[in-house]
């Protein structure tokens, strides 16, 4: 990534996470009928303030200049007692337009991957929507694997 750098997020980078999330919320799934795209406000500053302050979860930063362009926030993960293996978990992951395709992405990805083994993680898990042929295609890229595969019939 040219003139960029990947940190964990603080307090102060709130209100741009928060622009980056929207964004997602915004783009994610088009067409999903039943997404939530005007999610509240505060509850979601709520949640990324969760997530920088405890030390289940972080959020991190890809900057470029003073800007934040990028983000990814995830934690450690409960695993089910019939698959007890150590897991973290990617809870989201976005990159502006205009600044993909040069790495910034897997800069993030690698970053949490280095903060999951720290904590004694076996696995890294990541839900995506089927639809999403660019993330899918990216994370598989990443070395990610399909375990479980989510189903719905439309009724
Ligand atoms: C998925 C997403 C995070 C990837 O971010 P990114 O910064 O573009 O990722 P990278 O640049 O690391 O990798 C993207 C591609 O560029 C290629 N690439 C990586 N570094 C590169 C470089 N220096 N030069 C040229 N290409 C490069 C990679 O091979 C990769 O190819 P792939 O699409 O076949 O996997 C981004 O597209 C995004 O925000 N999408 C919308 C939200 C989303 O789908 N999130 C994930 C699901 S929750």
């Amino acid at each position: 990534m040219s003139n960029g750098k990947v940190r964990e997020a603080t307090l102060e980078d709130l209100p741009a996470v928060i622009v980056l999330e929207q964004d997602l919320i915004r783009t994610d799934a088009p067409g999903d009928p039943y997404l939530v795209r005007t999610p509240m406000q505060q509850e979601m500053e709520e949640q990324f303030r969760k997530v920088i302050t405890g030390d289940w979860g972080v959020c991190l930063v890809a900057e470029h200049g003073d800007q934040v362009i990028g983000y990814l926030s995830g934690g450690i993960k409960d695993s089910p007692r019939w698959r007890p293996a150590r897991a973290t978990e990617i809870h989201a992951l976005f990159v502006r337009d205009g600044f993909r395709n040069v790495g910034i992405g897997a800069q993030l990805v690698d970053t949490f991957v280095r903060w999951s083994r720290e904590r004694g993680a076996q696995v890294v898990e990541v839900g995506a929507f089927a639809s999403n042929a660019r993330g899918l295609q990216f994370y598989e890229r990443m070395g990610f694997r399909p375990t479980m595969v989510h189903l719905e019939l439309p009724l």
